[in-house]
């Protein structure tokens, strides 16, 4: 198969005219590519936890690119175009969020927050706001609804699965892409893109391997083992 991108987590191979082959790596990166490193088996987790989520969500009628699962760390999806966007959804204050207001982490918010920042990794994904969003013509604005729509409800989905499973959904990242004519959630969700805390407030997510708390990979297999559970 043809590759047609290499990005930081996942090789995009061309498999059929509508359809790429995602396989997932092991490297970790963090702070836009400064920091990297291994987790061994964090591509298998990721396959598999985006795998599970993906049709979870499809099951409760939110339109996803994840066709199926080919191989321990590979799935397929349809092709898309995918919005330079990075749409994130946050339930606590964390991460970039807590720093840029001063805020400690685990700070509650009085409303889901919906952020949107610029996929553009020689620019370090900046904070954008959905005027600049349409100014720059990035999406239309019915595209822009349908977006944060979605949004919202997979927040409320993948809340209520967490929360099930012991976990607290912290915050997430999203991005969706377009074909023809529709606006489908693609590339992943796993603890690469999620904070997920347990029941004792121990992140079980990308954090560990940011901050360098040690026990990445079990902290990984363990959100498999939960999703899977
Ligand atoms: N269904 C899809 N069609 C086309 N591109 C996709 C699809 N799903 C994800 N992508 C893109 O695949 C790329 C590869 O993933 P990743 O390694 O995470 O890259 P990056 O380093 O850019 O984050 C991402 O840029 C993502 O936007
Ligand atoms: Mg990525």
């Amino acid at each position: 198969m043809e590759k047609l991108y290499e990005g930081k987590a996942k090789v995009l191979y061309r498999e059929g005219p509508d359809t790429l082959r995602v396989y997932f790596k092991d490297e970790a990166t963090a702070f836009n590519a400064q920091k990297r490193g291994v987790i061994p088996g964090k591509g298998a987790v990721n396959n598999k936890v985006s795998a599970a989520l993906f049709r979870y969500l499809e099951a409760h009628g939110v339109k996803t690119h994840f066709l199926e699962e080919v191989s321990d760390r590979e799935m397929r999806v349809r092709r898309v175009e995918i919005l330079p966007l990075e749409v994130i959804l946050r339930f606590k204050a964390a991460g970039s969020f807590a720093r840029r207001y001063g805020l400690k982490e685990g700070t509650p918010l009085k409303m889901p927050l919906l952020e949107f920042s610029l996929k553009n990794d020689a620019l370090g994904d900046p904070l954008i706001c959905e005027n600049a969003v349409l100014a720059l013509g990035l999406t239309t604005e019915g595209e822009l609804e349908g977006v944060k729509a979605a949004t919202l409800r997979v927040g409320e989905l993948l809340k209520a699965f967490f929360a099930e499973r012991g976990l607290e959904l912290v915050d997430f990242k999203l991005e969706f892409g377009k074909v023809g004519g529709e606006i489908l959630l693609a590339d992943e969700i796993s603890p690469d893109t999620m904070r997920l805390w347990d029941e004792k407030g121990e992140p079980l997510d990308k954090d560990r391997f940011r901050k360098d708390l040690g026990g990445v990979e079990e902290a990984y297999r363990e959100v498999l083992r939960r999703v899977l559970g």
